[in-house]
């Protein structure tokens, strides 16, 4: 499979084929599953900048449907997050006279809920209609939209420039992200910042977190392909800091070139990259060979447990979950049932493994002597929730970075 670089048309090389799969994110219902979409999950890196990528082109629209089941809001520990960047972001960065803040994908507003009660003029953009919903009800002004080149004009008309631009977990998922710094440049303020946090790739090879390859993740970023990406659209990396959200993230920072002084943290994060060989061939076919172990491991004690008369069950149903089941070839044969706090999910099934989501009080309830936690990066909120689980002697089950037992 061959493909041009979507940031520098260079050449993207495959390093790990994840088999056929459909939409992380669909979560059909059951009586839905006969005509799923699937595609080939291979992903490759360009030659020339490093920037990880899917291969296959997946138009958007099919992925952040009416009906878009991801609910930032969710989780305690990332409502907490959002809440204290918005702190720094009024604190640091909308200072000056009447400032403005744009967030792209700012799904159910758990960020921008905090700049709206602070008065600040503000602008979510969301395509997925039911999650702007959310926000307005919280008070945060929303577009209906996808943000890129040409909508970045008008919205600089009606609000001007921006002194924040803002993306959480989204920049890496539009795959016309050429598009969008062009759309950056234009909205972005002289003094300005587009901040984004995106699962980093340092910490996905580190982990072998190979589910968090699935349609809707376009880009895997790094800090040497999100400097090499900014330049040729006229903007400048100025900062990069790791964030311990989904299993590992970086925050990068992008200024108008000479604007700001460029942080410590590119410099020594660049040399880090280096040191683990990120930008090479040889480092992500590693990977590769270790996601292939995992997938045989995991498969082969699921099997000797269930040999043995036990129940395996899931816990969380993340997009993730479709890679790592799929790739698996579990089903509901294997995994009865998944739990998850999003109601949005429950009474639906993953999509191609089509094992059902039910509520946690199911959960509770079943007597399931082990839980593959397939939410695993919030592990310690969902451990601490269900302690009733341990105490009657059920088990956790992990695969990242290794398949162990807890
Ligand atoms: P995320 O890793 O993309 O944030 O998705 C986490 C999924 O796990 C999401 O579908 C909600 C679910 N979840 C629970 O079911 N219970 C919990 O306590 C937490 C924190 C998440
Ligand atoms: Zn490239």
């Amino acid at each position: 499979m061959d493909a041009s670089c979507r940031i520098c048309s260079g050449p993207v090389k495959a390093f790990v084929d994840l088999g056929r799969q459909p939409r992380g994110n669909a979560f059909p219902r059951a009586g839905q599953v006969a005509d799923e979409f699937r595609y080939q999950l291979v992903v490759g890196m360009c030659d020339t900048c490093t920037m990880v990528q899917l291969m296959a082109d997946i138009p958007q629209e099919v992925r952040y449907h009416d009906e878009y089941p991801y609910h930032a809001s969710n989780s305690v520990v990332h409502s907490r997050h959002f809440e204290g960047l918005a702190r720094h972001f009024l604190d640091k960065e909308l200072t000056g006279p009447d400032p403005f803040i744009a967030e792209i994908g700012s799904n159910d507003g758990v960020m921008l809920a905090t700049i709206a009660a602070a008065g600040v003029r503000h602008l979510g953009i969301e395509p997925s209609t039911q999650v702007a919903e959310m926000s307005r009800a919280r008070g945060v002004r929303v577009l209906s939209q996808f943000f890129d080149e040409s909508s970045a004009g008008p919205i600089r008309a009606e609000h001007g420039p921006a002194d924040v631009m803002f993306g959480a977990n989204v920049i890496a998922h539009i795959s016309h992200l050429a598009s969008v710094l062009k759309g950056a440049k234009k909205l972005l303020g002289p003094g300005g910042v587009f901040v984004f946090e995106e699962p980093y790739l340092g910490s996905v090879i580190e982990q072998t977190a190979f589910d968090i390859l699935y349609d809707e993740h376009s880009f895997v970023f790094s800090v040497r392909a999100i400097q090499a990406a900014a330049e040729p659209y006229g903007l400048e990396l100025v900062d990069a800091e790791p964030v311990a959200l989904h299993g590992g993230s970086m925050r990068y920072t992008l200024g108008q070139p000479g604007a700001r002084p460029v942080g410590p943290g590119v410099p020594a994060l660049l040399a880090a990259e280096a040191a683990q060989g990120l930008g090479e061939h040889a480092t992500l076919e590693a990977f590769a060979r270790r996601a292939e172990r995992i997938r045989d491991e995991l498969t082969a004690l699921v099997g000797s447990l269930r040999a043995e008369g036990r129940t395996v069950v899931g816990y969380g149903a993340p997009a993730k979950i479709t890679t790592v089941t799929n790739y698996c070839g579990f089903g509901p044969d294997v995994i009865p049932f998944v739990c998850d706090s999003t109601p949005s999910k429950q009474g639906r099934v993953v999509a191609g493994s089509h094992i059902p989501v039910v509520t946690p009080a199911v959960f509770a309830e079943s007597d399931a002597d082990y839980a593959i936690l397939f939410a695993w990066n919030h592990a310690e909120e969902i451990m601490a929730k269900e302690r009733a689980f341990a105490a009657r002697g059920g088990r956790w089950l992990l695969y990242v970075p290794e398949v162990h037992i807890v």
